[in-house]
C-alpha cells in the first residue's frame, strides 16, 4: 500500500531539516539516479521485476552499494536512514527518490509530482549487475567509440530519449565530483575549498547549491578553468542530436525546468512495482 500522506509530508520536512544541517542536497540527487539508472528494458521482457533494475531501493544492499560507480553513495543512505526509522511505512525505493525531489526543491528547482508507493527489493540476489550506469570518460565499458554513443547506449538502454539525456544532465548543476570517488575533479577549486557542507572537490558551476540552467550556460561558453566538464557533459554541445536541446536550456531557464520535471519523473518510475494506487504528490497537497 502506498504511505498515507501525512507521513510523505512528515518524512518530506525530516528531509529538509537533514539537508538544512548537511548540505547534503547533491549526494541525494545522486542516490535517487544510482537507484533508478540500473533499469533495462531488455532485462524487464527476460526477468520482469527487480532483476530489470530501477527504483526498487536495490542500491542499499552492500551487493549494489559497492559497484564501482556508486563510491560515496554509501555516505547519502547513511544521511536518510533515520528518516526510514521515523517512519517505516515508506518504502526504501520511494524513500530515495523523495530525497532526491526534496533535494531539488531545496536547491530552487521545480516541485517533482512524485508518485510513492514503489515496492522494495528485499534480497541481495534482487541487485543488478556491475556496469549499468554511465562512465564519464573513456574507455566505456561498452567499447562505444565517443562519449555521446556511449550515454545513448546506457539511456536506451533504459528506455530514454537524447532529450531525457540532455536535460537529466542538468543535474550537474548541482553538486561536485571527487577525485577520491569517482577518479574526476580536483582535490578542491577555489568554489569548493570552504563548502558549504565538506569541501573539496568540483563543481559544474559556481553555485554548486542553487538550481538552475548554469550547466548549460557555463559548458557552452568554457571560460573559467576552475569549473568542471566531463567528456559526457561536453558531448551535450558535440553531439548534433543533443545541441538544439542543450542550446534551448541555456536560453531559457523555463524550458529547462518543464522538461527536466517530465524526464525525472520518468526516471524516477523505472522499474517501479507499485503496491497498490500511488500516492501522487502535488504542489497543493505536499507540505
Ligand atoms: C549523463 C550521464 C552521467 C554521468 C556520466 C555522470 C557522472 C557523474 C560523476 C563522475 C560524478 C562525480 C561523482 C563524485 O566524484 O562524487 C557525478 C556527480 C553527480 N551526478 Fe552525475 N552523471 C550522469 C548523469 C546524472 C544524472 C541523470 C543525474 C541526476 C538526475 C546526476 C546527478 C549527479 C549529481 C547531483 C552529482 C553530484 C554528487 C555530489 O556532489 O556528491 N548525474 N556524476
Amino acid at each position: 500500500m502506498a504511505p498515507s500522506l501525512e507521513t510523505v509530508n512528515g518524512a518530506r520536512e525530516c528531509l529538509r531539516k537533514t539537508i538544512k544541517e548537511k548540505n547534503c542536497q547533491p549526494v541525494l540527487i545522486r542516490l535517487g539516479w544510482h537507484d533508478a539508472g540500473t533499469y533495462s528494458v531488455e532485462a524487464d521482457k527476460e526477468h520482469g521485476w527487480p532483476l530489470c533494475g530501477g527504483t526498487t531501493g536495490s542500491i542499499r544492499f552492500k551487493e549494489e552499494m559497492t559497484h564501482g560507480c556508486n563510491a560515496g553513495l554509501s555516505l547519502a543512505y547513511d544521511l536518510v536512514k533515520h528518516v526510514k526509522d521515523e517512519f517505516p511505512e515508506i518504502s526504501w525505493a520511494d524513500l530515495f527518490q523523495l530525497a532526491s525531489a526534496v533535494s531539488i526543491e531545496a536547491c530552487g528547482g521545480p516541485f517533482i509530482p512524485l508518485r510513492l508507493g514503489r515496492k522494495d527489493a528485499n534480497t541481495k540476489e534482487d541487485c543488478t549487475p556491475d556496469g549499468r550506469l554511465p562512465a564519464a570518460g573513456a574507455p566505456f565499458p561498452d567499447g562505444a567509440p565517443t562519449p555521446a554513443q556511449h550515454l545513448r547506449n546506457t539511456f536506451y538502454r533504459m528506455g530514454l530519449t537524447d532529450k531525457d539525456i540532455v536535460v537529466l544532465s542538468g543535474a550537474h548543476t548541482v553538486g561536485r565530483a571527487r577525485p577520491e570517488r569517482s577518479g574526476f575533479g580536483k582535490e578542491h577549486t577555489k568554489y569548493t575549498k570552504n563548502g558549504p557542507g565538506s569541501p573539496g572537490g568540483s563543481s559544474w558551476t559556481v553555485e554548486w547549491l542553487k538550481f538552475d540552467n548554469r550547466y548549460f550556460k557555463d559548458i557552452k561558453e568554457q571560460i573559467d578553468e576552475e569549473l568542471l566538464v566531463l567528456p559526457t557533459d561536453a558531448a551535450i554541445f558535440e553531439d548534433e542530436g543533443f545541441r538544439p536541446h542543450a542550446e534551448k536550456y541555456a536560453e531559457d531557464q523555463d524550458a529547462f525546468f518543464k522538461d527536466y520535471v517530465q524526464s525525472h519523473l520518468k526516471l524516477s518510475e523505472l522499474g517501479a512495482k507499485w503496491e497498490g494506487e500511488p500516492l501522487v504528490l502535488s504542489p497543493s497537497n505536499a507540505a
